[in-house]
């Protein structure tokens, strides 16, 4: 199956955040795939020498800055993906309790989930055209969302999808009044066979809402393809999160 975003115009460009991760190398490739995208380019902390991505961590802005200025000659950029985040960190599993908190472990779960993304989107919103349809999407979760939290854990990554959440739907209002067509996205890609989920998800046959990456990927980019509403909260089937 071929992704087309049909509503960008003919030769559109496209960003990827994270692309060397599960989903960011699935939506990279499905973009160089779309005969209507005019180029892909995509970061990674540390690239791989054959790939051509450019070097960029979201938790030092001199990298942003620099990425995002050598992006502009390329530009205008009419789909940018934050497709980067962590569930585990530096071995540490998500906490089961309160007990298992630890404030340095947390806050750097929420520099890379949710501070990071959004000094990235700082320096990102000048490759957005000025008019036309444009879409901002992060890469966020469902355990996210402060109403749909039924079984607790998963305190500081749930907190710092939450602070995405708030952060994209900030910038969203502020990024209309100079770009009304721009969407910003906060999206669910549902649960996806990846490095971050490995520990997580049994091996076994997809089923709706557990997905290979390519697979999760061509959903993520119907969504984009298809939104109208900046500043929402959308999972990989098209529906509203609640916040
Ligand atoms: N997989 C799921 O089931 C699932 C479910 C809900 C939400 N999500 C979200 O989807 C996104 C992608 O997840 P995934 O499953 O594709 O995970 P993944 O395969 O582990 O990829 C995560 C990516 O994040 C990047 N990253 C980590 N720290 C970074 C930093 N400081 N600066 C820049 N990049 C950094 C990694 O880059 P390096 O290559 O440099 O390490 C990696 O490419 C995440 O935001 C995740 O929270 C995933």
């Amino acid at each position: 199956m071929l992704s087309t975003l049909s509503t960008l115009p003919e030769g559109y460009r496209a960003l990827v955040v994270g692309a060397q991760g599960g989903i960011g190398a699935a939506l990279m490739a499905r973009l160089q795939a779309d005969p209507r995208c005019g180029g892909v380019w995509g970061t990674a902390r540390q690239p791989d020498a054959a790939s051509q991505l450019l070097p960029m961590d979201l938790c030092h802005e001199p990298s942003i800055e620099a990425a995002m200025q050598a992006l502009r000659v390329h530009g205008p950029f009419h789909v940018l993906i934050n497709a980067a985040g962590v569930l585990s960190l530096n071995g540490v599993p998500p906490e089961k309790r309160l007990a298992d908190l630890n404030a340095e472990h947390m806050a750097q779960v929420l520099a890379i989930n949710a501070l990071g993304p959004a000094v990235w989107l700082k320096h990102a919103v000048a490759l957005l055209p000025r008019q036309g349809r444009c879409v901002v999407a992060t890469l966020s979760a469902r355990v996210g969302s402060i109403g749909d939290n039924r079984k607790g854990g998963w305190y500081a990554y749930r907190a710092s999808k939450a602070a995405l959440n708030m952060l994209w739907r900030t910038a969203a209002i502020e990024v209309a009044r100079q770009r009304p067509e721009a969407v910003l996205l906060a999206l669910h890609p549902g649960t996806v066979f990846s490095p971050l989920s490995k520990p997580f998800v049994p091996d076994g046959p997809e089923q709706p809402g557990l997905m290979h990456p390519e697979n999760a990927a061509a959903r993520l980019l119907a969504v984009i393809d298809t939104a109208t509403e900046s500043g929402s909260f959308k999972a990989w089937d098209g529906s509203t999160i609640e916040w």
